[in-house]
């Protein structure tokens, strides 16, 4: 008879693992992650504010004798096997954020063994909470315990970032590995990502995260983002022309774009002082959590979103509509699109005690978009942590 309580999501993972290998070595609970605000700002080294959540994947391990891996994907039921010594991108896109670790972490001269592994979660593939971030970090942190490499947390963000770069594609920015891996439990985190410190701001506060899933494909997003990259490393090396000091637009003012505005392409000027002004609100927002003004907070996130949709153009009709209609609704403090974009969720903060009004009061938009309502609640959680 079903209790009525969910049954936490390492243990069919681990059940899995134990009918095909034994008893793993270790196991490992890696989560996903949602950004309260501070969106393609990481990439150009400026601020972010995001938390790990009560979602993620877990995995276990346990070393072979020999020098092969095996991993099975208990959600996708896939299983690959290969030699740790012939080491490329797969055709398939699943196992390549795993391939790609082990890759960044030979390459680092780290001498691994063979192990075979089993990973399932609970995160919504796809939809924007980062599970590609939390199957690296948690693959890194997994063979750092296994083989003992002695690696700090840091270096395996960088590292899980680096392996999305070679074997993924995406020239992500280091916020998804960051958050997953350094997060602290009812804290958000304020990463300054030129060099790479955080604060961590308290949120235990009266309000509640929702995530709307516009449930559409992200088909644009790995070329559309790798493309934003590019408008504003362009954006940087003209001004660099101007001002030599200048080695990202985390160093560049509005005054200073403005200044140049004519030599700039236009689309390229529009992506710059979206991120600029992004820098600024993600600031703003910080203050404004710190002294518990949570209606400013929230209007920096609505603002976020505007800039998104219209500047930097990451936004699709379907996310436009949600984050539209949840700003509209009573109790809700600020909504905007969250991640890459081209799809994926809103993520909206809602006043505890109109949880219901929320849920109900989004029901039309779902209708709006032609898709069933699918709302996620979350929470900050700490980050990747060792269960066995
Ligand atoms: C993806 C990337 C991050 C970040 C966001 C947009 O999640 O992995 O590095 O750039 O998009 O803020």
């Amino acid at each position: 008879m079903s209790t009525g309580v969910p049954v936490p999501f390492h243990v069919p993972v681990l059940t899995r693992f134990r009918r095909e290998f034994g008893e793993p070595a270790v196991v490992v609970r890696s989560p996903g992650r949602v950004n309260l605000i501070g969106e393609h700002t990481d990439y150009n080294h400026g601020f972010v504010l995001p938390a790990a959540v009560d979602r993620g994947i877990a995995m276990a391990v346990k070393a072979r004798s020999d020098r092969r891996y095996v991993l099975h994907s208990l959600d996708l039921d896939r299983r690959l096997e290969g030699n740790l010594g012939e080491l490329a991108p797969y055709p398939e896109r699943w196992p390549n954020y795993l391939l790609g670790v082990i890759d960044q972490l030979q390459r680092a001269g780290h001498s691994l063994g063979g192990f075979d592994l089993v990973y399932g979660g609970d995160l919504p593939i796809g939809a924007g909470m980062s599970s590609s971030a939390a199957l690296e970090c948690g693959l890194a942190f997994s063979l750092n315990e296994l083989f003992g490499l002695g690696l700090n947390r840091l270096t395996m963000a960088k590292l899980s970032q680096a392996a999305e770069h070679s074997f993924v594609g995406v020239k992500c920015g280091v916020m998804d590995q960051m958050a997953s891996l350094l997060s602290q439990k009812d804290h958000v985190m304020m990463l300054d990502c030129h060099d790479l410190s955080c604060r961590f701001v308290p949120f235990r506060s009266p309000v509640k995260i929702f995530l709307c899933d516009t449930q559409v494909e992200r088909a644009l997003a790995e070329s559309g983002y790798n493309q934003r990259r590019s408008q504003c490393e362009a954006g940087v090396a003209l001004l660099q022309k101007y001002a030599p000091d200048v080695r990202s637009l985390r160093d560049v003012s509005l005054e200073l774009l403005d200044a140049h505005r004519a030599e700039l392409d236009p689309v390229v000027y529009r992506r710059c002082r979206y991120v600029i002004e992004e820098n600024l609100r993600v600031v703003a927002a910080c203050d404004a959590l710190t002294s518990g003004d949570l209606p400013a907070f929230g209007r920096l996130m609505n603002q976020s979103h505007q800039g998104l949709s219209k500047a930097y153009e990451v936004s699709c009709p379907e996310l436009d509509v949600l984050a539209e209609a949840a700003a509209a609704l009573p109790g809700v403090l600020g909504a905007r699109m969250m991640g890459a974009g081209f799809g994926g969720c809103t993520i909206n903060l809602v006043q505890a005690g109109q949880e219901e009004v929320f849920v109900h009061g989004m029901a039309p938009a779902f209708a709006r978009i032609g898709k069933p309502a699918k709302i996620h609640h979350c929470a900050p959680h700490g980050g990747t942590e060792r269960l066995l």
